[in-house]
């Protein structure tokens, strides 16, 4: 049996709609895809033996949201379930069809400029784990499986708010984490007023927890900074502008939802400044001021946000792609 149906995006809204192929379907889907569907409860009310999407779903009424009606989240619990049990490959591969502006609303859905930061800290979580000479690590989702580790600590939180989007989009769509966090990153630094980054899709998700160690600690100098950043493939320019995600948060480099070039202006300050009697910024922020080539760089973008925009675009794309694994299909 051909099943036929993509869920379309209704332009300038957040409406879902899709149909099946036994009543006015547009676009295919495969088997797997629809055994996920028809797990999660949602069948054609036109045909019973039909497992499509048929309804036109709002986010709001989707897993997660205050709206959502009750009778639906078992099936939802359900979805949440899928990603768990079913091999990595099935599911990355599900759709044949990605549309990219379905993750991009259910991460807006669930974002905020307050819950931005957490949200941008967890794509170095997962990605900053990458080696390149082991070939280990990297944007792979598996920071689903590494939350309990202390460098994690506080990102159960972020990942929460994403598992709200991940089951609303799942109903359309199957996401991997990886390209969910990826895409929810870009987001939160567009909703902060950084740049727009466009992000490509179709990483696969890994199904164990990465090599332990790998993120930098707070405490390393500039030397050790730089040597953990190139393991990880980039340059000393990449580890400092990429450094500037510090700028929101809560770390008191200027406003904590604003993403600008505050951070480099902050580093710069003499004597270093504090907030409220506390220190700003951790001790690797002020390492980096601690070496030249890195010192070139902290003026050059604190003189000059337009190139921190940039370079930061460019980082981030290589960031989200690191050790990534592509589906084919
Ligand atoms: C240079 C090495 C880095 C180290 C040692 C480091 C470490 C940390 C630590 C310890 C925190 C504080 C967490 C807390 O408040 O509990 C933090 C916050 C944060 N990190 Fe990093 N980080 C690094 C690089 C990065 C990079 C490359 C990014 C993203 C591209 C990033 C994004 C963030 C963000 C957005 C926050 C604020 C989170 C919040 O306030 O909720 N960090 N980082």
């Amino acid at each position: 049996m051909e099943l036929t149906n993509i869920p379309h995006l209704a332009s300038s809204s957040n409406f879902f709609f899709s149909s099946c192929s036994r009543c006015s379907c547009r676009g295919r889907r495969t088997e797997k895809a629809v055994i996920a569907v028809s797990v999660a409860g949602i069948r054609c009310g036109a045909d019973s033996a039909c497992s499509e999407i048929t309804e036109q779903q709002n986010l709001d009424s989707l897993p997660g949201s205050k709206n959502s009606r009750c009778y639906r989240r078992r099936d939802f619990a359900a979805a949440a379930l899928i990603p768990f049990l079913l091999p990595r490959v099935d599911m990355a591969s599900a759709a044949e069809s990605y549309d990219a502006s379905i993750i991009q609303n259910g991460a807006r859905n669930v974002l905020s400029k307050v819950k931005a930061a957490g949200v941008l800290r967890l794509v170095f979580h997962d990605a900053g784990t990458f080696d390149v000479a082991e070939k280990s690590g990297g944007m792979n989702g598996s920071i689903i499986y590494e939350v309990d580790r202390p460098e994690n600590a506080g990102l159960s939180k972020s990942l929460k708010i994403l598992q709200k989007a991940k089951e609303g989009i799942d109903q359309i769509q199957k996401v991997s984490w990886a390209d969910l966090i990826a895409v929810a990153g870009a987001e939160a630094v567009a909703l902060c007023g950084g740049p727009e980054i466009p992000v490509r899709l179709g990483r696969l998700d890994s199904s164990i927890a990465d090599p332990v160690g790998k993120l930098p600690e707070e405490t390393l100098d500039a030397v050790a900074l730089k040597t953990s950043f190139r393991n990880k493939g980039f340059s000393t320019q990449e580890m400092v502008v990429l450094s500037g995600a510090h700028t929101i948060g809560g770390k008191g480099f200027g406003n904590p939802n604003v993403f600008d070039n505050s951070y480099f202006k902050v580093l710069l300050e003499k004597p270093r400044p504090t907030s409220s009697g506390m220190p700003i910024g951790l001790p690797t922020d002020w390492a980096l001021t601690e070496d030249d080539e890195c010192l070139r760089w902290i003026n050059i973008y604190a003189e000059d946000q337009a190139k921190f925009f940039a370079d930061f675009q460019d980082a981030y794309t290589k960031l989200v792609n690191s050790g990534a694994s592509w589906r084919t299909a």
